[in-house]
């Protein structure tokens, strides 16, 4: 098994060592930055001693040491410049992804697509059309991130273990994401009959603006220990044929009444990639919610078109 990384920065560099010391693949990382990779690569192989495993791991700018993985997880790109508009982050950030996924495709046409750069559902959309790859190859990293955030804070009011709370997060990775509290349970006990609407709303508020109160935290650069552990599970969920269901950007066509946008929706994950979007039977609101998290992901983009 192999898994390449493209963007050996924060998030690459600390889902490259998960991966390793997990002993799940041999790891390949590839940075534009010269040398970064290769550091990195070195400083992950010198710990293997340490944490005791043989996996490989080698670090470069060239794509040729890519080939023939088995998953390419895509985490490349610019975080926003001083004096640099979203947009125009937006717009270099396509061109990125764009540049990446063709050598992406060159050496590795079988492989699986995992897409962490942001805006996320926008980028997934963007691999998808530029690498011509079927979509149940193309899978975008938000849900479950966002679906964590949602346990970390549930648990935390409830003061339960983590390990009992199960919860789902759908729509865009950003501020349209929907938190649904009527699919949240603890230990099979919904969150709606333990917690007030009140309550419930002011946590999902806070889960949509997480990832914003972390980066406020941090001062510079934005989480990546909760996004590589996200990003990690659903490598392992591939790699090992799990069959487990989260929450993922993808490409719908008709699913939800959704057409031609890649969004957060439940899917079984498995050896081949998305292997199924789960239908739920959404309220209308939360459907509601749904179309307008969708309305906005493809208005993004249609303004990227517009500019190219
Ligand atoms: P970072 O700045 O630490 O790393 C990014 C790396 O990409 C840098 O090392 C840079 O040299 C490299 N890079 C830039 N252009 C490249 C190119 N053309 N080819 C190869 N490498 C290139 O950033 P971090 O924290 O690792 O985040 C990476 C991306 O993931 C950002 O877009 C961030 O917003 C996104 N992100 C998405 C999450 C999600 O839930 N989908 C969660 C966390 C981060
Ligand atoms: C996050 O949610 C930046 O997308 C990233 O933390």
């Amino acid at each position: 098994m192999k898994v390449s990384i493209i963007g050996a920065g924060n998030v690459g560099g600390t889902l490259a060592q998960r991966i390793v010391e997990a002993d799940l693949s041999d790891v390949v990382l590839v940075d534009i930055a010269q040398g970064f990779a290769q550091g990195k690569a070195y400083d992950l192989a010198d710990s293997r001693s340490l944490t005791a495993h043989e996996r490989r791991i080698s670090g470069s700018t060239e794509y040729w040491e890519t080939a023939g993985s088995d998953i390419v997880v895509i985490t490349a790109g610019l975080a926003r410049q001083p004096g640099m508009t979203r947009e125009e982050l937006l717009k270099k950030n396509t061109e990125t992804i764009r540049q990446v996924v063709k050598e992406v495709i060159r050496y590795s046409p079988q492989a699986i697509i995992l897409m962490v750069t942001n805006p996320l559902d926008i980028l997934t959309y963007v691999a998808l059309k530029s690498s011509g790859f079927p979509k149940h190859r193309i899978i975008g990293m938000g849900g479950v991130l966002d679906s964590a955030r949602f346990v970390t804070l549930l648990a935390e009011e409830l003061n339960v273990s983590y390990s009992c709370v199960q919860a789902l997060v759908i729509g865009a990775h950003g501020d349209t994401m929907i938190p649904l509290t009527r699919y949240s349970t603890v230990s099979g006990i919904n969150i709606t009959e333990l917690l007030s609407g009140e309550k419930l709303a002011g946590i999902s508020q806070r889960t949509v603006k997480r990832g914003a109160e972390i980066v406020s935290l941090l001062g510079k650069g934005s989480a990546y220990y909760a996004p590589s552990a996200a990003a990690f599970k659903m490598v392992k969920a591939i790699l090992k044929d799990e069959r487990r269901i989260v929450s993922a950007s993808v490409l719908c066509e008709g699913e939800y009444g959704l057409d031609d946008v890649c969004i957060g929706v439940p899917v079984r994950l498995g050896k081949n990639g998305v292997e199924e979007i789960i239908s739920l039977q959404l309220s209308k609101e939360e459907k509601e919610q749904l179309s307008a998290s969708a309305v906005s992901i493809k208005s993004t983009l249609s303004s990227l078109i517009l500019a190219h």
